[in-house]
């Protein structure tokens, strides 16, 4: 008999990319390979088996890191990228760069490991092969369709030994260039906050609160304290500055204290800093909260019902402003133009919905998570992977009661965030953490906590009636729209704003009156997402067109036609657009294909139209700024602008070639940061690409009149050409005729094509009217992704709450995937000129996502007669195909 002590310690031996090493402990191999061994290809998306981040191969199969023990894997091979072999790398790296496959790029190691484990099985596989390839690989950004091209062509390239092209270096505008951060993605060097090794790094923890609605008696962190590992738990109290944060409205405190009501699950209650992140979440667990259960306000109509308690009852802080609210209401809006009543008053068909939208989930792929780093005694920098550095760089400040001077805010690259990454979230609890242990922290959420806090795209109801005349053409819309803005304000303001100002459509007619609420809640805030309001307001008035061409005799493309904006008309938010609308010309451009399948009994179409603003306008200031400096022979492309997947970087850089006529192996883009990167404002509102893109035409335009001068980059050395770009707009209680609240919008035009008999849906066609195209391949990775999001929103997600709690977890979002994306056809049309703003680019990444929704509703109408109100819809005919 053997006794303990004679007990062998049992090693697990793994042999990892061809070199084995010996493990004393049974341990996730996410964990082996990210943390003991600092292979980071391998990403932490989800740690719960439903995102595929960290695909890596185990004897030639592909399989999820997260989901696997070292004691089953003794004696296989496991391959990460870092293992594959040279030309495999470079193949890849090339392929995804080609077709622009890469955006936030967090998905993409897993996506290349999926490619991997196909090609090597299959090496002439079928565009289906490679969707079922890659159908566990969740990718919320590309739409998928790219990233088959890229493996496509992997795979021939492969198969043929065909020899890599060079990459160019002509980077003007319109030109194919590759983004400058796919290389580094596609393989997995790119650098997301967690991937970034600090030496002596130890982890911060939440303790969060109990449930949604929690009155907080006690906090006892007294056994919590006396835990392994553990370094200091905070609380409220240890906050040096202003508690509370917010972009706009200071409402949101960064930890809730004894005596206080927490307003949702998300919120925190002491922050466990520890030596390590297990020690952290064990000593998390062990501290005790005292509190009462309250019954938390579920929706606005709860909320706004007479006796509601007041969410935000104690006030708060809104532009210097203290508020005292008197109800839920958090933000009123009003919209009204011309004469609603005189309008309807010429009229003679009418049509009128309530509709019901949901909230809907970001579900980027990188979790938050933000590094803190004590500077000397008394300052901070912060790795952050936010929409928008100087917005955390004037908010750590107040957090911490320190001057603006004694913070730093760095930028990793960002893993996707669609507006969900605008609001704080770790960065000011990191901040603190390392501020006051004078060590650095990291602070990172699990996919439980970014479900729980990020505030979400807005669930609304908005009762709506439009009229037109015997023609079809409108003459008035009368709405009342009411948005769950959750337990703090984020940008539920400007969102319901938008909502509001969009809510009349890309049309011609003057007679509008909406009114609007945004409501607090118990739920998760919402805030910005992609579309911004206007995803809602599509939903809303498009199938009432429809319904209005029925009543007409004519069809659905035509009332659209009747009524399309042009330029020099108004629109219904009193805007006359600019010559470089180009709504009539998507249109056009989707006019054979609408009734060719109008005409085709084996399918349905349906048709939406839209229009999104690019930038913050109404009268803001909105600065996007670009410097370009000149650093021993080269051209450092310095912008605080956060590429969160949609390529700024590459834009600013092809705008800096295009200006300055320099090829692009002379610039060097440079990672925000505020020491050296101008303030370009946040990643929002369709803008960066017009704002900060025009802000790095100017400074490219400075450089250029030195070179033409005769100057050469080397006599130019050390010198900073500064680029600024702002736009003059009106506010919105402007009382001129026509106000210019946004410098230009951009418009779109969708088909949805499904299957007459099955529902399925076959194809969409997308033309949209951005401006001059600066990249195609980023263009079209913008349209498809955001198709790929109006999917979801349309069809397959559906994010609920029950007291305030998500429902789902990642894997139960219904986020699209591969294998159930139809094949989009993407059509651009320009009016935009040279001269413009940005060489005549416009906002893409909004209007993308916001038509599907209603082209949907209309098609699947066609199907089975049924007049659908509530997103997601609903009925027998979406059946998610195991494999296209
Ligand atoms: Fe796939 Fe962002 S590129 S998740």
């Amino acid at each position: 008999m053997t006794t303990a002590a004679e007990t062998p310690t049992q090693v697990f031996t793994l042999n990892i990319n061809g070199v084995d090493h010996d493990f004393a402990e049974d341990l996730d191999l996410l964990v082996v390979l990210r943390e003991r061994l600092g292979i980071k290809s391998a990403k932490d998306g989800c740690n719960q088996g439903a995102c595929g981040t960290c695909m890596v191969l185990v004897d030639g199969k592909v399989v999820r890191a997260c989901t696997q023990r070292t004691k089953r894997l003794v004696g296989k091979k496991i391959i990460t990228i870092e293992g594959f072999e040279q030309r495999e790398k470079e193949l890849f790296e090339y392929s995804f760069a080609k077709h622009g496959a890469t955006q936030c790029g967090f998905c993409i190691p897993g996506m290349v490991v999926s490619a991997k484990g196909l090609v090597d099985a299959k090496p002439e596989p079928t565009r289906d092969e490679v969707k079922f390839a890659i159908r566990t690989n969740i990718c919320r950004c590309t739409g998928y369709q790219q990233i088959e091209d890229a493996i496509l062509d992997y795979a021939e390239m492969k198969r043929t030994g065909a020899p890599i092209p060079a990459p160019t270096t002509a980077g003007g505008i319109g030109t194919n260039l590759h983004r400058v951060d796919s290389y580094a993605k596609t393989l997995g060097t790119a650098e997301y906050v967690d991937d970034i090794e600090v030496e002596g790094l130890i982890h911060g923890r939440n303790v969060f609160s109990p449930c949604a609605r929690a009155l907080i008696k006690g906090i006892d962190t007294s056994e919590a304290e006396k835990m392994p590992g553990v370094v200091r738990i905070l609380t409220a109290s240890d906050i040096p500055g202003s508690r509370y944060i917010g972009h706009l409205a200071k409402d949101w405190p960064g930890m809730i204290a004894v005596g206080e009501e927490t307003k949702m699950k998300g919120d925190s209650v002491a922050l466990v800093i520890a030596e390590t992140l297990d020690q952290a979440l064990a000593a998390a667990d062990a501290v005790k909260i005292d509190y009462d259960e309250l019954p938390p306000l579920n929706t606005p109509e709860e909320a706004l019902a007479e006796g509601a308690h007041l969410i935000h009852g104690e006030g708060y802080k809104q532009f210097g402003r203290w508020i005292e609210p008197t109800s839920n209401v958090f933000d009123h809006e009003v919209v009204k133009r011309g004469d609603v009543e005189a309008g309807f008053a010429k009229c003679v068909h009418f049509a009128e919905a309530s509709w019901d939208l949901p909230p809907q989930e970001h579900a980027f792929m990188e979790t938050e998570a933000a590094i803190g780093i004590p500077q000397g005694d008394d300052g901070i920098m912060v790795i952050s992977g936010g929409q928008g550095i100087y917005d955390e760089y004037h908010e750590v400040s107040d957090y911490l009661g320190i001057p603006m001077d004694k913070v730093r805010i760095r930028s990793a690259w960002v893993g996707g965030g669609f507006g969900g990454k605008e609001d704080m979230s770790v960065q000011h609890q990191a901040a603190l953490a390392a501020f006051l242990v004078k060590r650095p922290v990291k602070v990172k959420f699990d996919r439980t906590d970014s479900l729980n806090y990020h505030p979400k795209r807005h669930a609304m109801k908005i009762d709506i009636k439009l009229g037109c005349d015997a023609d079809g053409i409108l003459h008035a819309m009368q709405a009342k729209v009411v948005s769950d803005t959750g337990a703090y304000g984020s940008l539920g303001g400007p969102v319901l704003q938008r909502a509001c100002t969009h809510l009349g459509g890309p049309y011609n007619y003057t007679n509008v009156d909406i009114v609007g609420d945004a409501v607090y809640t118990n739920n998760p805030p919402a805030g910005a997402f992609r579309g911004f309001g206007v995803t809602q307001s599509a939903a809303a008035i498009e199938p009432l067109l429809n319904e209005l061409a029925r009543k007409v005799g004519i069809d659905a493309f035509e009332i659209r036609y009747r009524n399309a904006i042009r330029p020099g008309l108004e629109l219904p938010n009193g805007q006359i657009v600019g010559d470089d609308a180009a709504l009539v010309e998507t249109l056009d451009a989707v006019k054979d294909a609408y009734y060719a399948y109008a005409a085709d009994p084996s399918v349905h179409v349906g048709i939406a139209c839209g229009l999104k603003n690019a930038g913050v306008g109404v009268g803001l200031k909105d600065p996007g700024r670009c410097d370009l400096a000149v650093v021993d022979g080269k051209v450092e492309v310095r912008s605080s602008a956060a590429g969160i997947g949609q390529g700024v970087a590459t834009v600013v850089v092809q705008m800096a070639a295009e200006s300055t006529g320099l090829s692009v192996d002379k610039l060097v883009y440079t990672m925000p940061d505020t020491t050296y990167s101008p303030n370009a404002g946040t990643t929002t509102a369709s803008r960066q690409t017009v704002f900060t893109g025009q802000a790095a035409r100017i400074a490219g335009l400075q450089l250029k009149a030195d070179l033409d001068a005769g100057a050469s980059l080397d006599d130019l050395n050390g010198k900073i050409y500064h680029g600024e770009f702002d736009a003059e707009t009106d506010p919105i209680t402007s009382d001129k005729p026509n106000p210019v609240s946004h410098i230009s919008y951009a418009y779109g035009t969708q088909l949805v094509v499904i299957s007459a008999e099955t529902g399925e849906m076959l194809k969409i066609i997308a033309a949209h009217d951005s401006g001059t195209i600066i990249n195609p391949p980023a263009a079209e990775g913008q349209v498809v992704g955001g198709i790929a999001m109006g999917i979801g929103y349309a069809l397959t997600e559906n994010f609920t709450y029950t007291n305030g709690v998500p429902d789902q977890k990642l894997a139960q979002l219904g986020l699209v995937k591969a294998n159930q994306m139809p094949p989009v056809e993407t059509i651009f049309v320009n009016r935009g000129t040279y001269d413009d703003p940005a060489y005549g680019a416009k906002g893409i990444g909004e209007i993308v996502c916001c038509l599907v929704a209603p082209a949907a509703q209309e098609a699947y109408y066609l199907f089975d007669g049924e007049w659908r109100t509530k997103l997601p819809l609903e009925g027998t005919f979406y059946r998610p195909k195991k494999n296209r």
